[in-house]
C-alpha cells in the first residue's frame, strides 16, 4: 500500500478516492475526516516493525476514541490502553479482547478498578503505593488478584512540549525509580496483587530517540534486578509517545512519521534482545495522528492595519491544540492553488470569543476568499477527543473514508441534544422549559435542594 491517503487529484484534495469538497457539501463544515486506509497502513507498519518480538500493541484510546477507529485496529489484532471506565467500555464495545487491555492512569477510582477486574484485563498500570493498596483491597474483597505493572518514573526529560512531558522527577506520573526499587525488592506479597511487570511512559510527541533509550535502559536494568531478587515479573510495558510529523506536504508527513517509527523500532529491537519478557506498546498519536484532517470553510476575510485575518468556521472548541500547546497544524487549501501562486501571510482564526482562538499567525497561504475550504492536517489524534461545546458550538461530526466509500461515524451534535442535557431545578422550573421529566439529574438536584427551597415546587 502506498502512502497517498490524502492527495490532490483533479485540482482538489481527496481522502483516498473521496473528494473533500464533495464531503463538505454533503456533511457541512467543520468536520473531521479520517482515512481508514491510513489507519490500517499505520497499524500494519508498526506491527511489521516489531515483528519477531513478543509484543502486544495496545492502542491508546485517548488519542481518538471513535468506535470506528477502535474497531479498525481491533480487527487488525490490536489491544487497548485505557485510562478510564469510559475508555474501557469503549474498547470492549468495539470488540477489543479484554486480555489485551491495559488500564493506565494516575487516579483510578475503586469503581474503575472493579470494572477492570470484572472485565479480566491484561494489567493495571499502577502509579502510586496508595493506588496499589486500594487495588489490593478491592481485588481481595472480590476474591481475586489484580495483575499489575508498576509504572516507574525514570526521571528522563523527553525533550517534548513541556505540557506533554511525563517522565521527569517533577511530574505526577509513575513511582520514582528509586522508591519503586526499594519497595519491590522487599515486598514479599500483597494479598490482592500479582506483580507481573514494569511500565514506563515518558511523554508524547517525542521526536528524539535518546530519552527513550535512557528510560528503557533504566527500566530494563530494574527488571533484571527485581527478577534476580525473586519477583516473578514477566512483562515490560514501554508506553507510547512516538512523535509524528506535523509539517511538510501530506505525503512527506507520512514518510517522516514512518522513518521515526522505524528508528524507534530498531532501537527497541536492540535493547530487548535476550530479555525474557512479553512487551506492551501503547501508541496513540503514531497510529491516528496523520490519518485525520479537520475540514473547515472560510467565513470571512478581514483586513486590519497590520494584518489579514482569515476567519474560519472551525474554532478552538473543535481543535484546541494550537490554543493549548501552541501546536502547529499544517493548513492547506482544498482547492489546489495554481502553480506559482504567491503566498500571503495571514492569521487563521475561529469565531470563538477568545484571542487564543487562533490556529496560526502570519501563516503563508495562497489568497483565500469567503467560501473556500481549508484543512488542518495531522488532526487524527488529540483533536476531536479534546473538542468541547464551548460557546455552545455543537461537537463536529467525524467521517471515515475507505477507498471510494465514506461513512459518518459520528453525527454532528444537534442543538436539542446540547441544550437538552441541562436540567432546571425546581425553583426555576415552570414546566415549560423541562425537556424530559424522566429520571434525570433534575430529580437529584431536587433531592439536594435546601430544606427550605427558594420557591416550592408546588
Ligand atoms: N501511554 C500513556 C501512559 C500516556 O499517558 C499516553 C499519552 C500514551 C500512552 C499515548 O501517547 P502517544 O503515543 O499518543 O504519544 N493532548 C496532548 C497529548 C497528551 C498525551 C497523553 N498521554 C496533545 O495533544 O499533544
Amino acid at each position: 500500500m502506498d502512502n497517498t491517503f490524502f492527495a490532490y487529484r483533479d485540482g482538489g484534495l481527496h481522502a483516498s478516492e473521496v473528494a473533500l469538497d464533495r464531503l463538505a457539501e454533503e456533511i457541512g463544515t467543520p468536520f473531521y475526516c479520517y482515512s481508514g486506509d491510513a489507519l490500517e497502513h499505520g497499524y500494519r507498519s508498526f506491527a511489521a516493525a516489531l515483528a519477531g518480538l513478543p509484543a502486544t500493541i495496545c492502542y491508546a484510546l485517548k488519542a481518538n476514541s471513535n468506535q470506528a477507529v477502535i474497531k479498525t485496529f481491533a480487527d487488525l489484532g490490536a489491544g487497548a490502553d485505557v485510562v478510564s471506565e469510559g475508555e474501557l467500555r469503549r474498547a470492549m464495545a468495539a470488540g477489543v479482547p479484554t486480555e489485551k487491555i491495559v488500564f493506565a492512569g494516575v487516579g483510578k477510582t475503586a469503581a474503575e478498578m472493579i470494572a477492570g477486574l470484572d472485565a479480566g484485563i491484561l494489567q493495571f498500570n499502577v502509579e502510586s503505593l496508595a493506588e496499589l493498596e486500594l487495588l489490593s483491597q478491592v481485588a481481595s474483597q472480590r476474591g481475586t488478584t489484580a495483575p499489575v505493572a508498576v509504572r516507574v518514573n525514570p526521571d528522563v526529560d523527553a525533550g517534548t512540549l513541556d505540557k506533554i512531558t511525563t517522565g521527569r522527577a517533577d511530574s505526577k506520573f509513575g513511582i520514582d525509580a528509586g522508591a519503586a526499587r526499594d519497595y519491590l525488592r522487599t515486598v514479599k506479597s500483597m494479598p490482592g496483587i500479582r506483580f507481573e511487570g514494569l511500565a514506563v511512559h515518558i511523554g508524547s510527541q517525542l521526536t528524539d530517540i535518546a530519552p527513550y533509550r535512557t528510560a528503557f535502559q533504566r527500566l530494563i536494568a530494574l527488571y533484571h534486578e527485581l527478577r534476580a531478587a525473586g519477583l516473578p515479573l514477566r512483562r515490560v510495558d514501554l508506553g507510547g509517545g512516538i512523535g509524528i510529523s506535523y509539517k511538510h506536504d501530506l505525503q512527506a508527513q507520512f514518510a517522516e512519521t514512518e522513518e521515526r517509527m522505524q528508528t524507534y523500532a530498531a532501537m527497541v529491537h536492540g535493547l530487548v534482545d535476550g530479555l525474557d519478557a512479553d512487551l506492551v506498546f501503547e501508541p496513540g498519536r503514531l497510529l491516528v495522528g496523520n490519518a485525520g484532517l479537520l475540514v473547515t470553510r472560510v467565513l470571512y476575510v478581514k483586513d486590519s492595519d497590520t494584518r489579514r485575518f482569515v476567519i474560519v468556521d472551525a474554532a478552538m472548541n473543535d481543535l484546541i491544540r494550537p490554543s493549548l500547546y501552541d501546536a502547529w497544524h499544517e493548513i492547506l487549501p482544498v482547492k489546489a492553488a495554481p502553480e506559482g501562486t504567491a503566498l500571503q501571510p495571514v492569521d487563521v482564526v475561529g469565531p470563538v470569543c477568545e484571542s487564543t482562538d487562533t490556529f496560526a499567525k502570519q501563516r503563508p497561504l495562497p489568497p483565500l476568499a469567503k467560501g473556500d475550504l481549508l484543512v488542518f492536517s495531522s488532526a487524527g489524534a488529540y483533536s476531536f477527543v479534546m473538542a468541547s461545546t464551548y460557546n455552545s458550538r455543537p461537537l463536529p461530526p467525524e467521517v471515515l473514508v475507505r477507498g471510494g466509500r465514506f461513512a459518518v461515524v459520528r453525527e454532528r451534535m444537534n442543538y436539542d441534544t446540547m441544550i437538552g442535557q441541562d436540567r432546571l431545578p425546581d425553583w426555576l422550573s415552570d414546566g415549560a422549559a423541562q425537556p424530559t421529566d424522566q429520571a434525570s439529574p433534575a430529580r437529584a438536584l431536587r433531592h439536594a435542594a435546601p430544606a427550605q427551597p427558594i420557591r416550592s415546587a408546588g
